[in-house]
């Protein structure tokens, strides 16, 4: 396998400027193709935070999966793949990953990543945090999930959202060891 693939879960947390962004960001790593599903949790947050995203949003997928779609590559662990995100991540698919329940595609691909155990990214989105909410990412982290709150930092002094979001997206691919110009790194001054 020459290309490297990235599989890119959607749901239906707040935040979808940050899928926006590292979709953006994905897609334009040469010789990445993105992988997309996106929970109908995901379709109706989309709709309230901005609508035009939806259709933007896809424009960075080479593939979407139905997420109904059980039968899809990213459910089978013989499909390889160079790891996951679910970016935003609800508590409700935290909860399905975390206890192994993989009845749609995004949930299933997840679960496939912790048993090939293949990079999952899980950028967590709630406030505050329920007892249940901090098990279930403690189990999800256990199995092998990264948990990535959506916690913007500013130690990069940002004076606009996309500085956030880009920000942000950077420190997810560096989790998944891809390459980006994104921020400088501590002590580095260079930024894109
Ligand atoms: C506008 C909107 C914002 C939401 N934001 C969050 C959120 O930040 N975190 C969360 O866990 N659920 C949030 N929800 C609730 C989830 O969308 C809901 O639990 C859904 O069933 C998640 O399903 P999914 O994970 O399959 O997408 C939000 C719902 C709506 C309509």
């Amino acid at each position: 396998m020459t290309e490297k693939r990235i599989v890119l879960g959607v749901s239906g947390a707040s935040g979808m400027e940050y899928a926006l962004a590292l979709a953006r960001h994905l897609a334009a790593v040469p010789g990445l193709s993105v992988h997309g599903i996106i929970s109908a949790g995901a379709r109706q947050v989309l709709e309230h935070e901005c609508v035009r995203y939806g259709a933007e949003l896809e424009t960075y997928f080479q593939y979407v999966y139905a997420v109904d779609n059980v039968a899809a590559p990213p459910a089978s662990g013989s499909w390889h793949h160079d790891g996951m995100v679910i970016c935003p991540c609800s508590m409700a698919s935290l909860a399905a990953i975390a206890q192994g329940v993989g009845t749609h595609l995004l949930h299933r691909a997840a679960d496939v990543c912790l048993k090939e155990r293949r990079p999952l990214v899980l950028v967590v989105r709630e406030t505050p945090l329920s007892a249940v909410h901090l098990r279930n990412m403690l189990r999800a982290h256990q199995a092998g999930a990264i948990i990535m709150p959506a916690c913007p930092g500013f130690y990069h002094q940002p004076r606009t959202l996309d500085d956030i979001v880009r920000h942000f997206a950077g420190r997810v691919m560096e989790q998944l060891g891809l390459p980006h110009t994104l921020y400088a790194r501590w002590g580095e001054t260079e930024s894109a």
